[in-house]
């Protein structure tokens, strides 16, 4: 559908669904979050759902699912082998990726773990734009280096480049040379969830593939957020404003040998992810792995009723009236906060909006975690859960001093088709609001670091 077509004269992009299932919104009162916050030592990874009324720590299991999905769950077939919910499943990947070859996980990192256990030996290494922490975690489980090769702009979170997401061609291709050998696969991920949720352009996939192939290096997409990176080639690269974006996701699978996905997030499920391939030189050794530790390779860890919902899902995120949705509310979010006076990393991304919290907070020092003490304030303010990507995740304690993380932010995920946008207005308020006292929020010191992950289980306490 094009969206002149449904839009004039309107401006308000609104949400493309109406709600047939609904779920009780939790509130808790000031007091009672305040109390909460205490009781967690300041981090929001141990406070309950129940105590969070909006939360945006993932975008990542976290959707709504649709009428249809959940009547595809009904109809599922739950044979051990050879089920009818796998055929169903693998024609609709074969059918978006052109990929022959599918093998389902239940999640990404799963997928991650498979095809690396057989392909990564200690030594290798393996570029890509960013990898995700559990693709690089991975990697290096295997004795690998995973070697992050995106452009300068991409690690400006000032720079307005349409596709910050972008490797950079000159220095692949000398990695490349340089590594000959030594480099299993090559991979991009898009978009890039490290970089700030980025889109990769077509060109740039294109050009990557050519300097894999010259080099001869098998070329793998982490392509968990394709959908929404199509989406944003279509609205921002010359020459694709009318192209249909599963046209567009057609192009950059068949540039590459095959996708890692981790369906929680474009599947638009809850639980799912795959492998698919073009070759099938890696299949039978994946496959014997899949058995030995997910399920036999018509269910892969899954329910035939997760193949299922997969199924519709992977068709319904192609819709353009929801990628225009998706899309728009990253951009609501920042340009809200923007214009409140709240610097965000630009531009916008897919899934999440980052704030620059050392930029709002310039009162915190880095060591006293400005955007785990902005999380905080967040949540006690509005009930907001989101997360901190800053010296409290990665900064690190050498000879006894504290080496802050390069960037303070905060990532809001939104899950999918979850919140409406009178939400995102009553969030936008509050935060408004807290601009004028920005200056009242104070930073946290640890009480309990642990050995490591710190962000999952570290305690704070207001300085
Ligand atoms: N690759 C990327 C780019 C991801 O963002 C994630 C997960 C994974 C792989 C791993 O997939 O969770 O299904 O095992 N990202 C989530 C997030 C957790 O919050 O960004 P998984």
């Amino acid at each position: 559908m094009s969206e002149t077509k449904h839009r004039a004269p309107h401006r308000t992009i609104i949400e493309p669904f109406k709600i047939k299932v609904v779920e009780p919104l939790s509130r808790r009162t000031l007091e009672q979050r305040e109390a909460i916050l205490k009781r967690a030592g300041y981090n929001l990874f141990l406070v309950q759902s129940d105590d969070v009324t909006f939360d945006f720590l993932t975008d990542s299991g976290t959707t709504a699912m649709s009428a249809e999905q959940w009547g595809a769950m009904m109809v599922a077939d739950e044979s051990y082998a050879g089920s009818r919910s796998f055929q169903r499943f693998e024609k609709v990947v074969r059918e978006v990726t052109g990929y022959p070859f599918v093998i389902p996980t239940h999640q990404g990192r799963a997928a991650e773990r498979l095809l690396f256990s057989l392909l990564v030996k200690p030594g290798m290494k393996i570029p890509s734009n960013n990898h995700f922490d559990t693709t690089r975690a991975n990697i290096e489980h295997m004795g690998g280096e995973a070697v992050d090769l995106v452009i300068d702009e991409g690690r400006d979170p000032e720079s307005r480049h349409p596709f910050k997401g972008n490797v950079d061609l000159a220095r692949l291709d000398a990695f490349c040379a340089e590594n000959r050998g030594r480099i299993p696969f090559g991979m991009l991920t898009i978009t890039n969830n490290t970089g700030g949720g980025q889109p990769v352009s077509l060109a740039n996939i294109e050009s990557a593939s050519k300097i894999y192939r010259r080099h001869g290096i098998p070329f793998m997409l982490d392509a968990c957020r394709f959908a929404e990176n199509a989406y944003f080639i279509k609205l921002r690269e010359e020459g694709f404003a009318a192209a249909r974006v599963r046209d567009i996701a057609r192009g950059f699978f068949d540039l590459a040998d095959g996708c890692l996905m981790s369906a929680k997030k474009d599947g638009l499920v809850n639980i799912g992810g795959f492998i698919a391939l073009k070759s099938d030189e890696w299949l039978s050794n994946l496959r014997n792995q899949l058995i030995l530790t997910e399920g036999f390779p018509t269910y892969g860890g899954l329910a035939a009723r997760d193949l299922e919902a997969l199924a519709v899902g992977l068709k319904e995120v192609l819709d353009e009236d929801y990628l225009e949705y998706r899309i728009a509310v990253s951009k609501y979010m920042a340009d809200g906060l923007n214009r409140a006076g709240i610097q965000t990393m630009q531009p916008p991304g897919g899934h999440a909006v980052y704030i620059d919290a050392k930029a709002f907070l310039p009162h915190i020092p880095p060591g006293r975690f400005p955007g785990q003490a902005l999380v905080c304030e967040l949540y006690r303010l509005e009930g907001v859960r989101s997360c901190e990507i800053g010296s409290a995740m990665f900064g690190a304690f050498v000879d006894g001093a504290f080496r802050p993380a390069a960037m303070e932010l905060v990532r809001l995920a939104f899950p999918r088709r979850v919140y409406t946008q009178s939400h995102f207005d009553y969030i936008l308020e509050g935060m408004s609001a807290l601009v004028a006292r920005k200056t009242a929020i104070r930073g946290l010191r640890l009480t309990y670091d642990p050995p490591f992950l710190r962000h999952f289980t570290a305690q704070f306490e207001p300085v």
